[in-house]
This record gives C-alpha cells, sequence and structure tokens, in this order.
C-alpha cells in the first residue's frame, strides 16, 4: 500500500510547504538512487494559498479546469480519472508529480460545506490512483479546516513540522489530539501520527536546545520526534527562484537535514533500508 503522509500543523510558518516539497523531491532523489522500481512521488496541494504548488511548477493561476478544485466538485465516479488528468509534472524532477491548489479552494471549503461525503472527496480518488506513486505527500492549510481534515482522511501518515518556540511546543499536544480525533471522527482508523519535525532550529539559541530537549524527553512527543531542520536562509532564497533546497545549494544545511528526514522517513514509515 501505497504511503501517504500529510504535513499539518494549524500554525501558520512552521515550514509544513517547505517540508512537504523538499520531502517529496528527496524521496523521488533517494528511492531513485537506491534503483527502487518506482520512484515517482505525488505532491497534492491542498491549501488555496498554492505556496507548495507555486515553488514545485512556477505557476499560481491554476483554477476551475486544472487544479484540485475539479477533483473536489467532480462526479464521484469520474472524480479518480479528473484526478488523474489534472495532475502535472514539477519542474523540479520528471518523477515528481503536483495535483496543483487554487485560490478557489477557499470557496470550495463552503460550496461543499453540505454536500454529503465530502470529507472523502480527496481521499476515494486518491485511493484509486496512489498505487502508481511510491508515495503521496500532501501540504495543507494553517487551519483544522475541512481541507485538511480532507488531507488527514486521505493519509496513512501525519507528519506534524513545529517551531522550537516555547508557545508552538505547549500546542503540539493539542495538534496531535486534534488528528487523533480527525482519526477517530471520521473513522480513518489506518491513519499513525507518524512524527514531529521541529522546523527552524538554530542551535546557538538557548532557548532552542531547551526546548528540543524537553521534546525528546517527552513521554509521547520523544516517541515522534523524527528530525530537526536548522533555519537556513538558504530556503528563503531557493523559494524565490521556485527551486528545491537540494537544486539552489546542494550543500545547505537545511537540504542535508532535509535529505536526513528522508532518511529517517523511509526506514520509520516505508521501512525500506536506505
Ligand atoms: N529551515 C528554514 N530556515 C529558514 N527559513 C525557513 C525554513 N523553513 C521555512 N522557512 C521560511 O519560513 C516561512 C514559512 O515557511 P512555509 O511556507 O514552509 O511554512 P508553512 O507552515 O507552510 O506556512 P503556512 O502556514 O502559511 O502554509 C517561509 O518564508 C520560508 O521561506
Ligand atoms: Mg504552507
Amino acid at each position: 500500500m501505497t504511503r501517504i503522509l500529510t504535513l499539518t500543523n494549524h500554525k501558520g510558518g512552521v515550514g509544513k510547504s517547505t517540508s512537504a516539497t523538499n520531502i517529496a523531491l528527496g524521496l523521488t532523489r533517494v528511492l531513485r538512487k537506491m534503483g527502487a522500481p518506482n520512484n515517482r512521488v505525488l505532491l497534492v496541494d491542498t491549501d488555496s494559498q498554492g505556496h507548495a504548488t507555486l515553488v514545485t511548477t512556477g505557476r499560481n493561476d491554476f483554477g476551475t479546469e486544472d487544479s484540485l478544485y475539479r477533483v473536489l466538485m467532480a462526479d464521484r465516479q469520474q472524480a479518480p480519472q479528473v484526478m488523474a488528468d489534472t495532475i502535472v509534472q514539477s519542474h523540479w524532477d520528471a518523477d515528481l508529480h503536483v495535483l496543483p491548489a487554487s485560490p478557489l479552494l477557499e470557496g470550495a471549503e463552503r460550496e461543499l460545506m453540505r454536500v454529503a461525503g465530502a470529507p472523502y472527496r480527496l481521499a476515494e480518488p486518491l485511493s484509486r490512483i496512489a498505487d502508481h506513486y511510491a508515495a503521496v505527500i500532501i501540504d495543507t492549510r494553517p487551519s483544522f479546516s475541512l481541507l485538511t481534515e480532507m488531507g488527514l482522511i486521505a493519509a496513512t501518515d501525519a507528519i506534524v513540522p513545529v517551531e522550537p518556540r516555547y508557545l508552538e511546543t505547549v500546542g503540539l499536544m493539542s495538534v496531535i489530539e486534534k488528528i487523533a480525533d480527525i482519526r477517530d471522527g471520521w473513522r480513518v482508523p489506518n491513519l499513525r501520527i507518524s512524527g514531529v519535525v521541529v522546523t527552524k532550529v538554530d542551535t546557538r539559541v538557548r532557548g532552542h536546545r531547551y526546548l528540543l530537549d524537553q521534546l525528546k524527553q517527552h513521554d509521547i512527543l520523544g516517541r515522534l520526534f523524527c528530525g530537526v531542520i536548522p533555519a537556513n536562509e538558504a530556503v528563503s532564497y531557493a523559494h524565490s527562484e521556485h527551486q528545491s533546497i537540494f537544486t539552489y545549494d546542494p550543500q545547505a544545511s537545511a537540504g542535508v537535514a532535509y535529505l536526513k528526514l528522508v532518511g529517517t522517513l523511509l526506514h520509520r514509515v516505508f521501512k525500506a533500508g536506505v
């Protein structure tokens, strides 16, 4: 079964899109290097801001006919085909495919609110095409809105990026509980909370080191902890050039850390040796 990883945290700006895009490309590249029979990865952007779409395709003008919006509005029987037809290739790598977001997704939440079965409108078609891919990565918006619920219902694994700030880490348990609520409320027993990634870490900052230690020692969060991404300004430069961190600067500390995280995820989530 293809693992479907959803990056989520209702806090804004914690590195969900940066992590989703670079994990997706990192998986494609590492699987290719391992000689895996299939190294195609699908990135699904459920955030109307479309940041993951913009950096991986160079476009932010997807709309009614060529974005996730079209899939969510499609007739249920036709949705898998519509999904397959809507997916585009990333300019980052031919084996990285993208289901683009659109600003219209904001309105789609309201339009779908009263539609029966709305929360499953991503999971159902995705389950029909996921086995074309070695992995699917879903980026979500900074809230537990209907679209984020859709992303979690479709997932096998939830990954939570978090910044090393006191209030963020205090709120982390409530994020974990919210994901568990969605799993139980929408009956998706296969959804696991598989990792917490601490982003934008500056180990010269005492508070960052302290919060990292606290997290690692925590009963539940310590077990979920799966990686640290350093604060690295190359990330912003890479974004502005619509490049991955690996291409922008192969030596960048954040890129090295994302590759290490991909290795950890392959062991932990995919159970593959690297
Ligand atoms: N490791 C890093 N080092 C430095 N800056 C970073 C790092 N990761 C992300 N950023 C910057 O932080 C900002 C937020 O990152 P990103 O867009 O990935 O967060 P997000 O959680 O997806 O945000 P949103 O909640 O708005 O969707 C961006 O400007 C990005 O360039
Ligand atoms: Mg984002």
